[in-house]
């Protein structure tokens, strides 16, 4: 398995071996990245890292037999990376290495090529479960959803009394300038690297206990019911693939009276640059109707759909001059409130 990065060698090897030990780690997987370190499967040791020679080379050994081999050589332009099985001593039969190599390597290998797959996961890394460093740093500021912000905090008016969750809170901009009310705030997310970010730029916050970060799915909040005065959600309601529970879920942790506030998923924006192709074929867009109605079954009776201008807040943020129009027409907001009968 080989790729050619348009990168020098340590960053390249820097950015593999991170990108590595987080993807492993999905899979139970704990890889300790230096020379002799321990790779552990669900607590167990399984093996070691038998060469550790950064920016060159890494071998990884297994405990039962052969290993992996990663290496980096640098190549115009960038560096090569080649990723290699070690094969055991005791060689398993011609027949049988062939059909190991044909189902266990080559087949997940071609299909992790085919389109569909790299557009998920192209979704997937840039906006539905954002990850890797290129992600970590655009929702450290997103620039370009601090308008939303602007709409969405005017709307709930924060006072220092205030409990704010804000559901798909990614790296926790809107949190920070939530916090500036004086209020209390939760955030959560169901990728840990957002959460990663979300904690570093709220460090204080957090120390003070007056912030909590949680890594959860939108449709089952880890919060008891009637636990916040208010909720927030923006660029992230179209991602949701059952929309109806998110919504019951947040009616659920509010107290009696509380607001949610919240972008909508406006099918104009579909194949703009604010919903771009392949990201916008895995969204699900909503008219202004369907999600006042969304809002209203999941037991917000008292809920509003808004078309709000945000060009004068893209301009006070800084957008850039020439990205302005970007921000011309207006926005759906979705403005409910729990009201008790
Ligand atoms: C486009 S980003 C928006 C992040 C942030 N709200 C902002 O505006 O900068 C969408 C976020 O929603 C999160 N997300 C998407 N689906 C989710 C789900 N079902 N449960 C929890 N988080 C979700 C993603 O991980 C990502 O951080």
């Amino acid at each position: 398995m080989r790729i050619d990065l348009p990168l020098a060698p340590q960053e390249a090897f820097d950015t593999l071996i991170d990108e590595i030990s987080i993807a492993l780690k999905t899979s139970g997987v704990t890889l300790e990245a230096r020379s002799n370190g321990q790779i552990t499967q669900n607590g167990r040791i399984v093996g070691y890292v038998e060469a550790w020679e950064p920016p060159r080379r890494m071998r990884v050994q297994w405990n039962s037999a052969g290993g992996v081999e990663l290496r980096l050589e640098h190549i115009e332009g960038g560096t090569r990376a080649t990723l290699s099985q070690v094969r055991p001593d005791e060689s398993i039969g011609e027949s049988e290495a062939a059909g190991w190599f044909a189902t266990e390597f080559a087949s997940p290998f071609i299909c992790a090529t085919m389109p569909a797959r790299f557009e998920d996961w192209i979704t997937d890394r840039r906006a539905r479960k954002p990850s890797g460093s290129q992600a970590r740093a655009v929702y450290r500021e997103p620039l370009y959803h601090y308008p939303n912000f602007k709409v969405i905090l005017a709307e709930l008016a924060l006072k220092p009394t205030d409990y704010l969750l804000d559901v798909g809170c990614g790296g926790g901009a809107l949190l920070k300038e939530a916090l500036q009310s004086g209020c209390r705030a939760a955030g959560i997310d169901h990728s840990a690297d957002m959460l990663r970010v979300a904690e570093e730029l709220n460090a204080n916050a957090v120390a003070q206990g007056r912030l909590q970060i949680h890594q959860a799915s939108a449709d089952q909040l880890p919060f008891s019911d009637q636990t916040f005065t208010c909720a927030s959600m923006t660029g992230v309601f179209g991602f949701l693939p059952d929309p109806l529970t998110a919504l019951k879920e947040i009616w659920r942790v509010l107290q009696p009276n509380g607001r949610l506030v919240m972008l909508g998923s406006d099918p104009a924006l579909r194949g703009t640059p604010a919903a771009p192709e392949p990201i916008a074929s895995r969204l699900r867009f909503y008219t202004d109707s369907e999600l006042r109605q969304l809002a209203v079954d999941a037991g917000f009776k008292d809920a509003k759909v808004e078309r709000r201008e945000l060009l004068a807040f893209a301009r006070q943020v800084g957008v850039p001059e020439e990205h302005l129009p970007l921000f011309a027409g207006g926005a759906p907001f979705l403005i409910a409130r729990k009201t008790i009968a």
